[in-house]
């Protein structure tokens, strides 16, 4: 078992947006067989799975960014490299990981409760928490954590959620119909609601997200305008004025295809849940399934992009 050091963790995380766990196990056997694999292909790097091996050897001729070809190099400290060398008889200067490979969890802390402002008009609050509002501010209330500290993506704090708000904000035109693919909280639905969208679908297919989205558009006084449900992108009913998905960017290529063919010509996909080292491949990826990229912004390491359909 490797021990994962924090900066070796916030290296990943910058490179990937996701979490790696605190430490890696590999049985013997296949920690020796990875390591004769990188050392014939003259690797400095050992792969530490086998969607990682097939990526060592056979690199995509662009070197891309996008689902496939994208590994995450994690530096080695001294104690690491020898104990590996210790296992396996090879040096290697780092471990090489892909995203993929790594379990994605969807969960923010929900224990800092307190009115978040984002962008021009929107505040973002536990529900029943004082704030000093203005007339033009609009509000977001959300439901009260478990108590466990932990819950379903979508507090307002995370960097990608509030890019997508900001980018809902300048998009949404009163009576839109929008869909909200993967609520999480149900923050972007409620948000597009209180830009003036007519009629938003939010999907997620996490029940608990689910149960928590239908607990904040209940609070917001929102029943009429946003419906909740569980599901993928299927259970969509296209065209959609304007499409909101802050999903990983695994999850972003793969789905593509099909939230491009739920945008109306005209409309907008927004999209968020992506750090800069796998914007571009997420952005070529959407690209490819027929929308251009119009707008990019950034918010410390995560990207917010817009597309539109021609
Ligand atoms: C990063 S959270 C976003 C939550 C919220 N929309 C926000 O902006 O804060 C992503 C959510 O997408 C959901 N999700 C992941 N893959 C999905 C898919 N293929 N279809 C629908 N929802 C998905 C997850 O369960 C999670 O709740």
């Amino acid at each position: 078992m490797l021990r994962l050091t924090p900066a070796q963790k916030k290296h990943y995380g910058r490179q990937t947006g996701l979490s790696l766990p605190s430490s890696l196990t590999l049985p013997l056997a296949q920690l020796k067989l990875l390591s004769s694999v990188a050392t014939e292909a003259g690797s400095e790097s050992l792969p530490v799975s086998r969607s990682a091996v097939r990526q060592l050897l056979e690199p995509e001729p662009s070197g891309g960014q996008g689902g496939g070809p994208f590994a995450v190099e994690v530096a080695l400290t001294p104690a690491q490299q020898e104990q590996i060398g210790r296992a396996t008889g090879d040096v290697f200067a780092s471990l090489r990981i892909v995203p993929d490979d790594v379990t994605v969890t969807y969960h923010e802390a929900w224990d800092e409760a307190t009115p978040v402002r984002v962008g021009r008009t929107m505040v973002i609050k536990p529900a029943g928490e004082p704030h000093e509002a203005s007339d033009a501010d609009l509000v977001v209330e959300l439901p009260a954590g478990d108590g466990s500290g932990r819950g379903v993506f979508g507090t307002g704090r995370h960097p990608a959620t509030q890019l997508s708000l900001v980018l809902l904000e300048g998009h949404v035109r009163p009576g839109d119909r929008v869909l909200d693919l993967g609520t999480g909280s149900g923050i972007l639905a409620v948000a597009a609601a209180r830009f003036g969208a007519g009629e938003v679908l939010a999907l997620d297919i996490d029940a608990a997200a689910v149960a928590v989205a239908r607990e904040t558009v209940s609070l917001n006084g929102l029943a009429g305008v946003v419906e909740v449900a569980r599901g993928g992108v299927g259970s969509a009913v296209p065209p959609y004025d304007v499409v909101a998905a802050n999903v990983f960017p695994n999850v972003l290529i793969e789905l593509a295809p099909d939230l491009a063919a739920a945008v109306r010509s005209g409309g907008a996909l927004v999209t968020s849940g992506s750090v800069a080292a796998r914007a571009e491949g997420a952005a070529d990826a959407v690209c490819a399934a027929g929308l251009g990229l119009k707008e990019r912004r950034s918010q410390g390491d995560w990207v917010g992009m817009v597309f539109r359909k021609p």
